[in-house]
């Protein structure tokens, strides 16, 4: 399915390096997608995201961010205090960070926002994309003092790439190996000071000596329906599209606590208004566009459903092991794992057991099924 792609940019805002300049306390400066040009070095190579930056909904300060509020408050705590530390040292020192929690929830955008307060440049890729250690060396051997590298599903970086980053994280140097064989020999630079931000949908798979070294590890939580509501009102704005308050709710309500999926149902429900004439998304256009899109009531889609289905029908409610689903689905382990599962846990209609998934009593109920002798 085209929305589980994974999905990067590269992106570099340039102004130019700042490390060190003094650095307003909590700027918030209007948005100016202009900034993101590619700012990676040759060889690194990177996805283009769509849904990135050139997207004029994206927030770009903490003050547009809505949502995750313990968090903002952290990371403002954190990113203000190396300002001032900053004024003496020459440059801030932010800690390495890792963010973790399911896609669509603004890891990358919490990344560029995070450089743009500190009035340095991020240079954004992912961990897929690496495919070897020397690319790592590419990258960080591009950096300016003070720079954030953002590297998205850290935990599909290679092992040798991985290996790499642990000198550079804690000491900001670089081993290169130069030759091979008997004659290799390996010499050790000096990087800028950097800060990484790392992301991950699976914070169990990064290996032990890479979560050790991020200084400070978030949670992204899924969004409540009113910050969502909120959300979908602020991009209304932003497109330029009519919306009736309750149906900025209704899409909210649909939208898995997420402001990815929120943004983009708010798009296709623009569609729909036009096919149906009217001038702003009413509740009658959003009930419309909805039900045609088979979103049900708690925003699952056809391969929520089916995930759940797949598990009641043919596996008797489980359990059953999340290769042998994605077998019956014909879809992927991993998409299933990092995409479909998260939202239906916290539904609480999947059990995780060592066994394998299993379909609660409420996933049984939600289809108007009984579930015989349930113990879940
Ligand atoms: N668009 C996507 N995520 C957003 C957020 N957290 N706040 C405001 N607009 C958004």
């Amino acid at each position: 399915m085209g929305s589980y792609k994974k999905e990067f940019a590269a992106a570099g805002n340039a102004p130019g390096d700042k490390a060190g300049s003094e650095i307003p306390e909590n700027s918030s400066a209007p948005a100016d997608a202009s900034r993101y040009a590619s700012a990676l070095p040759p060889g690194v190579p990177v996805k283009d995201d769509a849904e990135s930056f050139d997207n004029p909904v994206r927030p770009l300060s903490f003050g547009e961010y809505i949502g995750q509020e313990k968090l903002k408050k952290n990371l403002l705590i954190f990113i203000n205090a190396s300002k001032k530390r900053a004024l003496n040292l020459g440059h801030h020192d932010l800690d390495h960070l890792l963010f973790f929690g399911p896609p669509g929830l603004g890891k990358t955008t919490l990344a560029s926002i995070i450089a743009k307060e500190l009035g340095v440049n991020i240079r954004i890729t992912s961990g897929p994309s690496i495919e070897k250690a020397g690319d790592i060396a590419a990258l960080l051997s591009a950096v300016s003092n003070g720079d954030i590298i953002f590297i998205d599903e850290i935990h599909r970086l290679p092992k040798p790439a991985a290996e790499m980053l642990y000198p550079a994280m804690e000491d900001f140097k670089l081993d290169i190996i130069i030759g091979e064989g008997a004659t290799a020999k390996s010499i050790r630079i000096s990087l800028p000071r950097f800060t990484l931000i790392g992301a991950t949908t699976r914070a169990g798979l990064i290996p032990s000596p890479l979560r050790d070294r991020f200084g400070f590890t978030a949670r992204l939580e899924y969004y409540g329906a009113g910050e969502l509501a909120d959300i979908v009102i602020r991009s209304a704005k932003l497109y330029g599209i009519g919306i009736e308050e309750p149906a900025a709710l209704e899409i909210a309500r649909r939208s898995r606590g997420t402001p990815r999926i929120a943004n983009r149902l708010l798009r296709r429900l623009r569609d729909y208004m036009v096919y149906l004439k009217k001038e702003r998304i009413t509740v009658e256009v959003a009930e419309f566009g909805i039900e045609n899109l088979g979103i049900d009531v708690l925003g699952l889609d056809s391969n929520d459903k089916l995930f759940l289905k797949t598990i009641i029908d043919k596996f008797g409610g489980g359990p059953v092991g999340i290769e042998t689903i994605a077998q019956a689905m014909n879809d992927e382990k991993d998409t299933l794992e990092d995409v479909v599962e998260p939202y239906l846990v916290s539904c609480g209609f999947i059990l995780r057991s060592k066994k394998g998934r299993i379909a609660t009593e409420l996933a049984y109920k939600h289809f108007g099924l009984a579930k015989e002798d349930s113990m879940f």
